[in-house]
């Protein structure tokens, strides 16, 4: 389809030249009218780098010429939670996830960032386009998971769900160099590619889940359970993975929703009195892009493994086709534009 480049619009305006974006599982949402916040018509697309094009008057921290990595959420920096790290609440109009939302996004040739001294991150020139690419959005998220979770190195981790946004959670899990990582995922080749890639992270079937974690815990639970798989009330014959999450945990354990549902879940708290349980939810803040960055130029971090299959723009509608029906071992798209 096409549309007209952007123009700047505000002052705190940045124009980016995509060079290389992702699909996202949220992307699959819009496209099935799950969004509510959605625009139609709206060009999807909020995982991507690029080079900054045209900036608007107020824009200091980025030049056009710079490579960087564009965040899902768009934050103004000043207001009371933008103030706090809660950028996913900035109260501005444009705050929060708008990018390929409610504002053009950018499975595109170009894209206008609003709040680009915020939004926009200088890649590092040892940092190649792939090994940023999700930077601004699933490793952001795995990034806030890990980190509100509070993990200690005397913690056995489980992680449930081993998609893009799992394995991210994973990989930013790992720097908190925790006693045990447990991940549970139902998809045989998604258990292999942990396997394979992190040989030392035990893997588990959601069926045996339960016992697995109480048997290689030290306290009869996790210490910290992170839900990234998302298969609540309403899936079919499957296991409700948010009752999955806390009935593993131990007692006085963190419990963290990382997941979005389709329909609301069940919170037996009869059930689960005297567990003492912390739980944690939300949408990203994703305000660490800078630091996730500095990561990946150190070596600690890569996602580059996950980016499984490469299209050009032209051909997106096949890359949708693969990574919504998970074919070929797929977990990230690359779309080059
Ligand atoms: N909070 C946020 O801001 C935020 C940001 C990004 C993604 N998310 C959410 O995180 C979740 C994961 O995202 P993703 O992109 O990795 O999606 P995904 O669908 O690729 O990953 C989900 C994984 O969970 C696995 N799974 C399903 N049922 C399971 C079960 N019973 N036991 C174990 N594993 C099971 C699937 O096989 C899949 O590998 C989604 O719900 C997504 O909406 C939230
Ligand atoms: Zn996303
Ligand atoms: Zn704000």
């Amino acid at each position: 389809m096409e549309k007209p480049k952007p123009t700047i619009k505000h002052e705190r305006d940045a124009i980016v030249k995509v060079t290389l974006a992702s699909i996202c599982s949220s992307d699959l949402h819009i496209k099935h009218g799950s969004v509510l916040k959605a625009v139609e018509g709206i060009t999807v697309g909020h995982e991507m780098v690029g080079i900054v094009e045209e900036v608007g008057s107020a824009v200091t921290h980025v030049k056009p010429g710079d490579r960087v990595t564009v965040n899902v959420e768009t934050f103004c920096g000043e207001c009371f939670f933008c103030k706090k790290g809660f950028v996913n609440n900035c109260t501005d109009k444009n705050g929060g996830w708008a990018l390929g939302c409610r504002i053009d996004g950018g499975q595109a040739e170009y894209v206008r960032v609003p709040f680009a001294d915020r939004g926009l991150n200088k890649i590092p020139d040892t940092v190649t386009d792939r090994r940023a690419l999700l930077v601004g959005d699933v490793l952001a998220t795995g990034y806030w998971a890990a980190k509100i979770s509070e993990i200690t190195e005397e913690d056995t981790v489980l992680i449930i769900g081993a998609g893009p946004t799992g394995i991210c959670t994973l990989l930013c899990a790992m720097l908190k160099n925790p006693k045990r990582i447990i991940v549970c995922e139902k998809d045989e080749s998604r258990i292999k590619f942990v396997n394979e890639h992190y040989p030392h992270v035990l893997t588990v079937t959601p069926a045996e889940c339960l016992a697995f974690v109480r048997a290689n815990s030290d306290h009869g639970g996790a210490d910290v359970a992170l839900e990234v798989a998302g298969a609540g009330t309403d899936e079919v014959g499957g296991m409700n993975t948010f009752e999955l999450a806390w009935q593993c945990a131990r007692p006085n354990a963190i419990v963290t929703v990382v997941a979005l549902y389709e329909k609301p879940q069940t919170l037996p708290l009869p059930d689960m009195y005297g567990k003492n349980l912390t739980f944690k939810t939300g949408g990203v803040d994703g305000c660490d892009c800078e630091t996730t960055l500095d990561l990946i130029a150190q070596g600690k971090l890569n996602t580059e493994p996950l980016i499984t299959h490469t299209y050009p723009l032209s051909r997106i509608a096949e890359a949708y086709d693969l990574f919504e029906n998970k074919r070929d071992g797929v977990i990230k798209v690359a779309v080059e534009c």
